[in-house]
């Protein structure tokens, strides 16, 4: 099962996309649609809704009923962004028919639509179906888009060679058939899916927050990153729609993983809290500030005037996991991390489970050489209510495998449990 977003632009073989849909339904995909204004001419949104059973957008501005959301999920409790959502949701874009001059904002890198926008936006592969004239086909302009949107790793088919749409007219230029759509469309699926996390969605926290003390100066902590960035990496390596919620981390972005940049833990709190209801997992590594100045200096504070001595009265923040503990719902499951030092780390991590309500703590005893903040290893033991697993000093990738082979044992068991 594959979420197709599909991206119907303005041609008279717009009809063929609803034999598609019809298609890709019947194999067991869903489908979401966007039309371009001129497409609607052709083909009405109605029956596209009809066929997907959702919504069909055409404005970038239009609310979108469903939320970004694809048939086989829940929409999201905010009002996200069609052109993003719907993008982050799709295992795979196909435009079909994609007309010449869509062809040409796709290569051009225009969003001057919804249809154009949510391309330039997709990270998940784009599949370009060209329908036109063969006069258009063959143009200098159209060749070099298409090399131009190849080139950069969007499959664009060969259109099919035989009677055109204007009457009497023969070649190069007719749609492919709704088949041969679908062919396409799902041999591009492997490389977005088929991991063992496929179609998950995955949140991670990542870094360490920055609390104010005035314009200039925070109060922070060593959390370099490292550890939520490989989780991340390893997540969207088996297949799963990562979305890491990054507080001052200064590593290399990997494409594949949204990231979504925080300072405080108070950004981070919302962050977080905004993009929970739609993940599956959360991996919440970051290192959240348990205090913040209670008040923030207005400007810079300066020495002459502060005297010798500053103190700064610093209050409680919100524990942004218990929070989302506290209102978790069946099928996600919850990890925290905690950062502890001495004989008693494990217990303490043990504790962290239930008082958060978790499913896993991983517990680093950051007095450890090579375990903890900042630097490329760690050694964890990560506790579940079944038992505890001990991780030898290995580099924070290898950690992360283990953390989300941990995840995947939860999981396979929680849905066992809630089979009848
Ligand atoms: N955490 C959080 N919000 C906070 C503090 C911590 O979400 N304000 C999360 C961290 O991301 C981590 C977990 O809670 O996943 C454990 O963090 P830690 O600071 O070790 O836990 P505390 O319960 O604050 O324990 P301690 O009293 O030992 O500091």
């Amino acid at each position: 099962m594959a979420r197709v977003l599909l991206g119907v632009s303005g041609g008279i073989a717009a009809y063929k996309a609803l034999e598609l849909v019809r298609l890709a339904t019947a194999a067991g995909h869903v489908v979401r649609v966007v039309q371009t204004e001129t497409s609607l001419s052709f083909v009405g949104a109605a029956s596209f809704a009809a066929l997907t059973g959702a919504p069909v957008l055409t404005d970038e501005l239009e609310r979108d009923p469903a939320r970004g959301a694809f048939p086989d999920q829940a929409p999201p409790e905010h009002d996200p962004l069609s052109h993003l959502e719907l993008v982050r949701n799709a295992d795979v874009y196909l435009v079909a028919p994609a007309t010449a001059n869509t062809i040409a904002k796709l290569a051009h890198g225009l969003a001057d639509n919804l249809l154009t926008s949510a391309a330039l936006a997709a990270r998940c592969p784009v599949v370009v179906a060209p329908a036109m004239n063969d006069g258009m086909w063959a143009h200098a302009a159209t060749v070099a888009n298409v090399a131009t949107l190849r080139a950069r790793g969007v499959t664009v088919l060969e259109p099919g060679v035989g009677r055109l749409a204007s009457k009497g007219e023969e070649g190069a230029g007719r749609l492919p058939e709704p088949g041969e759509l679908l062919a396409a469309v799902e041999a591009v699926l492997p490389a977005a899916s088929g991991g063992p996390m496929d179609g998950l969605r995955v949140l991670v926290s990542a870094g360490g927050t920055r609390e104010p003390i005035d314009a200039v100066r925070y109060v922070g902590n060593r959390s370099s990153g490292r550890m939520g960035f490989a989780l991340a990496d390893e997540a969207a390596a088996r297949g799963a729609r990562v979305t890491v919620v990054a507080a001052n981390v200064a590593l290399a972005r990997n494409p594949r993983v949204e990231v979504v940049e925080v300072e405080t833990a108070a950004e981070l709190q919302v962050a977080c809290e905004a993009r929970f209801d739609g993940c599956d997992v959360l991996l919440m590594a970051a290192a959240v500030a348990d205090f913040r100045p209670a008040r923030v200096a207005d400007g810079k504070l300066k020495k002459d005037v502060v005297g010798d001595e500053l103190a700064v009265a610093m209050e409680r923040t919100p524990d942004v996991l218990a929070g989302l503990g506290a209102r978790r719902r069946p099928g996600q499951t919850l990890v925290g991390f905690a950062a502890e030092t001495g004989d008693e780390a494990v217990a303490y991590g043990r504790r962290k489970l239930a008082a958060k309500r978790l499913d896993a703590v991983v517990v680093n005893d950051v007095a450890r050489p090579g375990a903890g903040f900042d630097v490329p290893t760690n050694e964890v033991t990560i506790v579940t209510a079944g038992g505890e697993r001990h991780v030898a000093l290995t580099s924070k990738g290898e950690v992360a495998a283990a953390v989300l082979d941990t995840v995947a044992e939860l999981r396979a068991v929680a849905s066992a449990e809630a089979r009848p």
